[in-house]
């Protein structure tokens, strides 16, 4: 089979590290073709379009634009499967049997299995989050939205700790644009000492970024501070910043840990801290962090959310 993936991030590293390896692959399609990834070529969609191929895998989330762009290219329908389907409204899978048969009947089911409908609830600003990436985790953006709806009266920082392309630091940069936002990477990955057992494409894929990416895609970059480098020492000098609102999200438990240590006892009362990956099996690190924090600092209050990775919402 003649098998295309669309995307050069988390996803097409999980896909690789699952259920296709890399050599399976003829090219990697990203909107900037070029250079390669897992050792495969990288081509922009319209090179894609001129091709013969059998099937095209969509492993980025930003289904709704990609389905767009496809069909503006001419590409049949039928050719493409959407692995993140899942996390918008609209079913765009035509036929999965091409998938089946290239990714296995149980993997293709696993993926159909957690597919649901969305209501939009009725209290939301809807204009605030759409456009590109807004398909990306609904539940988790619109919670992000309710409680910066609630951050009003409540002083303080943002910060994101684990930024990768910026996917998540970019809505909340959107909806505080008042708020400093610092945003703590290495912007090349986890640190090997402490990522020893995940796979090559989950670990090239966390590779694939950089601060001025990053930096391009914000609405108000003019709030952001960049700290790049291996947290904690990135945090040296922030000891007497408070923070309103935190993002948690580096995967694995040492890094998880530090980032508690470090922001909980400096939030403001009001503010909230978001866990990535808290119930998020491929992670466990993450929750054995909180276990760790919570058997040296107290019991945290929190709330866990039904987004796609498990997140708990941590209200001090
Ligand atoms: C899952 S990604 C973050 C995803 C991001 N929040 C988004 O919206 O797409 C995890 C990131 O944590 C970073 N990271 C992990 N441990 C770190 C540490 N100790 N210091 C700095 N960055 C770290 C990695 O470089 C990687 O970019």
């Amino acid at each position: 089979m003649n098998i295309y993936v669309y995307g050069t991030g988390c996803g097409a590293g999980d896909l690789t590290d699952e259920a296709l390896p890399a050599s399976r692959v003829e090219a990697f399609v990203e909107r900037e073709g070029g250079g390669l990834f897992l050792g495969r070529p990288v081509i922009s969609p319209e090179v894609l379009a001129g091709r013969d191929f059998d099937l095209l895998i969509v492993a980025s989330r930003e289904t709704e634009r990609i389905a767009r762009e496809l069909e503006e290219l001419g590409i049949d329908p039928g050719k493409v499967f959407y692995l993140k389907n899942h996390l918008v409204p609209v079913d765009r899978n035509r036929d999965e049997t091409p998938a089946a048969r290239a990714l296995g009947k149980d993997y293709v089911n696993q993926v159909r299995a957690s597919e649901r409908l969305i209501r939009i609830p009725l209290w939301t600003k809807r204009e605030r989050i759409e456009g590109e990436g807004a398909d990306n985790d609904y539940v988790r953006l619109k919670t992000l939205e309710a409680i910066c709806m609630r951050l009003e009266s409540v002083p303080g920082a943002a910060a994101e700790l684990g930024v990768y392309r910026g996917g998540f630091a970019r809505w909340i940069n959107l909806l505080l644009p008042e708020r400093r936002l610092y945003l703590f990477d290495t912007f090349k990955g986890f640190d090997a000492a402490e990522s020893t057992d995940f796979g090559t494409g989950f670990t090239q894929a966390h590779r694939n970024t950089a601060a001025e990416g990053v930096l391009s895609v914000m609405p108000h970059p003019e709030r952001i501070e960049i700290r790049k480098g291996l947290f904690p020492q990135t945090a040296v000098g922030l000891e007497g910043e408070r923070f309103a609102l935190v993002s948690l999200d580096v995967d694995l438990e040492e890094s998880t840990l530090r980032g508690l240590r470090f922001f909980l006892p400096r939030m403001c009362e009001g503010g909230y801290l978001l866990l990535h990956d808290y119930l998020n099996p491929k992670l466990p690190g993450v929750k054995r962090a909180l276990e760790r924090y919570e058997a040296e600092a107290g019991r945290v209050r929190a709330v866990p959310l039904c987004d796609v990775n498990g997140t708990l919402v941590i209200s001090v």
